[in-house]
């Protein structure tokens, strides 16, 4: 071709259609690239295209050539259109493939070894929770943050008296709808309307966790006014204590990674579960050392009993015909023991080099089989 101006190839006078087409082929199948396809195109069939000026001149002919040159050039035109779209197809794939081939990635290049983020501890602390309990089947629930009082207290077995509801301890929320107090909302102060929103949405058996943002009016080294917990839930005809025990024992032992670590339970009293009980773990408490899984002190680090029958039948499940089992756990002291962070407060106050000090390299997900904190991947 050798020259962009295509009506100045194809002479005017050129008279023989014939020759013309050949000549446009030739030219249609070694155009290289699509810029180059379009350019023929246009000089060919566009509004000043060749054959676009061609058919213009039918007019000045007597009919008999009119019909004889327009039934030409209408099939000149069909022809030059078929290879053009041919060999559009064709640019097209070749464009395809060669992008296909140079826009892989090699996965196996290393990382990039300014990587800066860090997951923090309550991220990672969440993801050994449900690693944990996902190993033993149990998945994980949701619930809203912001709860109507039947799911946070009501149907928790805790009547409007009970002292938990004080406004001291709970946030409370305005219903724009009613100014009836009973009608409020709360932010939630505990993951235990999670076990009611299950069993409004499940038949047992159930086996959840629900890990989540809770929230009390507290503050210092050891309370923060939003914290985390995760609470468990087990539903079944024949679940019994001897399970709620070997299911947290079983936890803590990988959580922890202390395979004979110490645990006892002590009765205790919660409004939605009979028998109550807590779980504290062993510890030893030196001046500045906290060493958990032996010595003589204990640590409470849960809360746990077999579901209260009322709560069963506030969920819509038949108490007679089923019972289980709930513990309730808050997380973020668990990760201030295992990754021996001093105060609660510093873990929300987004300080980037605390996080760059005691943040997890992104990497190293938690898994049973993998290794669950990974302690080599501590940042520090
Ligand atoms: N909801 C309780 C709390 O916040 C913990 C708990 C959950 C206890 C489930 C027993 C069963 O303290």
């Amino acid at each position: 071709m050798g020259t962009d101006s295509f009506n100045f190839m194809y002479e005017e006078n050129m008279e023989n259609l014939q020759d013309l087409q050949n000549k446009i082929l030739t030219d249609i199948s070694s155009a290289a690239n699509l810029k180059k396809l379009e350019e023929i195109r246009v000089s060919v069939l566009g509004k000043k295209g060749l054959i676009t000026e061609k058919m213009k001149t039918l007019g000045s002919l007597s009919m008999e050539d009119k019909i004889a040159l327009g039934k030409e050039l209408n099939l000149l035109k069909t022809t030059i259109e078929n290879t053009l779209n041919e060999r559009k197809q064709f640019l097209e794939n070749q464009e395809l493939n060669h992008r296909l081939a140079n826009e892989t990635i090699d996965v196996t290049l290393p990382i990039r070894p300014e990587t800066q983020g860090r997951i923090h501890p309550i991220s990672k602390i969440y993801e050994e929770i449900v690693a944990i309990f996902g190993e033993m089947g149990f998945e994980v629930a949701e619930g809203p943050d912001i709860e109507d009082q039947f799911h946070n207290f009501n149907a928790l077995n805790m009547p409007a008296d009970h002292p938990a509801r004080q406004m001291q301890d709970t946030f409370y929320i305005n219903n724009p709808n009613s100014p009836n107090v009973d009608d409020s909302f709360v932010i939630r102060t505990h993951t235990s309307p999670v076990q009611i929103r299950t069993m409004e949405k499940k038949h047992p058996p159930i086996r959840i966790i629900a890990p989540g943002r809770t929230y009390r009016s507290d503050y210092d080294a050891t309370h923060t006014p939003m914290f985390h917990q995760v609470e468990g839930l087990v539903i079944d005809k024949t679940t019994t204590m001897a399970h709620l025990k070997g299911c947290l024992y079983d936890f803590v032992r990988a959580f922890f990674e202390i395979d004979n670590i110490k645990v006892r339970y002590r009765p205790s009293y919660f409004p939605f579960t009979e028998p109550s009980a807590e779980m504290d773990i062993g510890c030893r408490k030196s001046k500045d050392e906290l060493k958990i899984g032996e010595g003589e002190d204990w640590l409470e680090i849960l809360g746990c009993g077999m579901v209260h029958p009322k709560v069963l039948a506030a969920g819509g499940i038949d108490p007679n015909e089923y019972q289980g089992f709930a513990f309730g756990m808050g997380f973020d002291r668990l990760a201030m023991l295992k990754y021996g962070i001093p105060d609660l407060r510093t873990f929300f106050e987004s300080d980037i080099r605390w996080l760059k000090y005691y943040g997890f390299v992104p990497l190293d997900e938690s898994s049973m089989t993998g290794g669950l904190s990974n302690n080599g991947g501590l940042a520090r």
